[in-house]
């Protein structure tokens, strides 16, 4: 199932996955996020960062096809992002949201049975990933732990064949433990799969530890943006950031990367 890049397989491919290219997105005509520039390459994770109401699940319904634009542009996979969700969904560009969209009536091989579609991987293939999932195919989907549940909000977006996966807030109720061992599990996938994931998470720590790059948004502003390896190496920056004390350059505000030195 892998098709990670070896070094036989250089990749070559620098087209970003996704592309949000100044978006202006929000509610009722009024702007919750505004000129993001951000991108994410096939593989590839981008983390995206900051305090409750930042604009960070707004972008990702944006970038599903959830929200209109006020201004700017999304390409998904080297197109125009689709106004409709379902089509995007068709193409791969799935959301785990950050309630889950499990059914906790289910049993866990029914809600992995309704998302499966014809030619796309079998639940074999996703239990690979989380083998878990296999011992508790019977049990309902309410009995699950938060972080059980959880890898199955995973295994479902897996099954839809996702080439940009979007995630909202995985860790949110899950214990430190819980966390530890998802994200790195995601990183695999990413990897194995060379899908882009777009990863909103409150654990800073975590989130840079496993993805590419990173942007923090503040009050729907990106106020920093950089590599995830000179991102761990500036926690206090990122901090500052994330509380909205960092000043973006004035006329690119979204640019506001890693000073030298
Ligand atoms: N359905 C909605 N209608 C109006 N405003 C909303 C709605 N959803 C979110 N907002 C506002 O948009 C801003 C960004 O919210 P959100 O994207 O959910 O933030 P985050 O996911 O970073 O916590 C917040 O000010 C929030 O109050
Ligand atoms: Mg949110």
């Amino acid at each position: 199932m892998s098709t990670s890049a070896t070094s036989e397989t250089p990749r070559v491919e620098v087209q970003p996955a996704l592309h949000l290219d100044g978006l202006t997105v929000g509610y009722g005509g009024v702007p919750a996020v505004r000129e993001l520039n951000a991108q994410v390459r096939a593989g590839e994770i981008l983390a995206l960062l900051g305090p409750n109401g930042a604009g960070k699940t707004t972008t990702l319904l944006a970038a599903v096809g959830a929200l209109p634009t006020l201004s700017g542009s999304i390409t998904a996979l080297g197109e125009p992002l689709d106004r409709r969700v379902e089509a995007n969904a068709r193409r791969g560009i799935i959301l785990v949201p950050d309630s889950r969209g499990v059914f906790h009536r289910l049993s866990v091989d029914d809600n992995l049975r309704l998302a499966r579609r014809k030619h796309g991987p079998t639940l074999d293939d996703v239990f690979d990933y989380f083998p878990a999932l296999r011992s508790m195919r019977a049990r309902r989907c309410g009995t699950l732990s938060g972080g059980e549940q959880q890898m199955l909000a995973l295994a479902k977006a897996l099954l839809c064949a996702p080439k940009i996966l979007l995630v909202d807030e995985l860790s949110l109720g899950l214990s430190p433990i819980a966390v530890e061992g998802l994200l790195p599990r995601l990183r695999q996938i990413a990897d194995d799969q060379q899908m882009a994931v777009v990863l909103v998470e409150q654990h800073i720590e975590l989130a840079l530890s496993i993805a590419d790059s990173a942007v923090v948004l503040h009050h729907g502003r990106a106020v920093l943006s950089g590599a995830a390896t000179e991102l761990r190496g500036r926690r206090d920056m990122v901090e500052a950031a994330y509380f909205g004390n960092v000043e973006a350059p004035s006329g690119d505000r979204t640019g506001a990367t890693l000073p030298a030195g």
